[in-house]
């Protein structure tokens, strides 16, 4: 994408008529936030996988809304340039619109994000539209939807077949027309989701699915390399967490040992 000061929501329409590629990575603090918009990163999503990657719990279920207000004020501290989107936890808007405006007035008026996140298709098309209308720009979220993890028996590819493609498909276009400003494709066919990046004018951004979305959205600590294990779809671009041990362990060593602090990192009287 070129390069605008602040990236603003008519600029992602714009890189995909351009057919310039976006790109996301989650963040959830105002340090990586600054690095990752330091190194041209479009959009920053305060994502609720702040549960499972930075929170040790199991699924992105516990996440509150409190939790993400903290982050995503955080975040948009940090970022100069990306287009901020803070997810909408579970629990804060399948009610319906009034609940779902409820939160993400909140959202936007306590962190300083650009918009808000919320997963599902045509169930949620109230809550887009209603949203919309407040002025508040929402990013849709479909394909593997893992608030509803237990229901879809976990992290598995969805939209494989005619029915089911041709059902993702509605729910892209159905939240499109609703007002979505951009829509993520989570572990969807990549042939399914280029189908869709075809069909909907809004960006679609991609996370494993393949390379003919709008724009590709990775977990930051799957990206960088910060666990042992990542999603096949997740490729490491770094070893940080290797990184970050080896300088953890360098620090006990020279603490234990008594070369650290020496005169260069002391006071004199
Ligand atoms: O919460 C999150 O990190 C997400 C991404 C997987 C897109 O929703």
């Amino acid at each position: 994408m070129t390069t605008p000061k602040r990236v603003r929501v008519h600029h992602l329409r714009e890189a995909k008529d351009r057919g310039e590629r976006l790109t996301m990575l989650t963040a959830y603090d105002a340090v990586t936030a600054r690095i990752f918009d330091e190194a041209g990163v479009d959009m920053l999503l305060v994502g609720d996988s702040i549960g499972n990657t930075m929170h040790g719990d199991a699924t992105t279920l516990p996440v509150t809304l409190d939790e993400i207000v903290v982050a995503a004020r955080s975040v948009a501290r940090g970022a100069q340039r990306a287009f901020v989107v803070a997810d909408l936890p579970f629990g804060t808007y399948e009610a319906g619109p009034e609940q779902a405006l409820a939160s993400a007035v909140r959202v936007m008026k306590e962190t300083g994000v650009s918009a808000v996140k919320f997963e599902g298709g045509r169930r949620v098309v109230p809550q887009i539209r209603a949203l919309t209308e407040a002025g508040i720009p929402v990013v849709a979220h479909l394909g593997y939807t893992p608030q509803s993890e237990n229901l879809l028996g976990g992290p598995r590819v969805q939209g494989r077949g005619d029915e089911a493609a041709e059902a993702l498909s509605a729910d892209a276009v159905a939240v499109a027309e609703a007002g979505a400003v951009a829509v993520v494709l989570e572990m969807v066919p990549a042939p399914v989701a280029a189908r869709v990046t075809e069909i909907v004018q809004i960006p679609t951004i991609g996370i494993g699915a393949g390379a003919e979305c709008d724009g590709q959205v990775l977990v930051w600590v799957d990206m960088a390399g910060m666990t042992d294990w990542s999603p096949r779809f997740a490729k490491r671009f770094g070893e940080v967490g290797a990184a970050l041990r080896a300088a953890a362990s360098s620090y006990v060593e020279e603490v234990r040992g008594g070369t650290f602090p020496d005169a260069a990192h002391q006071f004199d009287a």
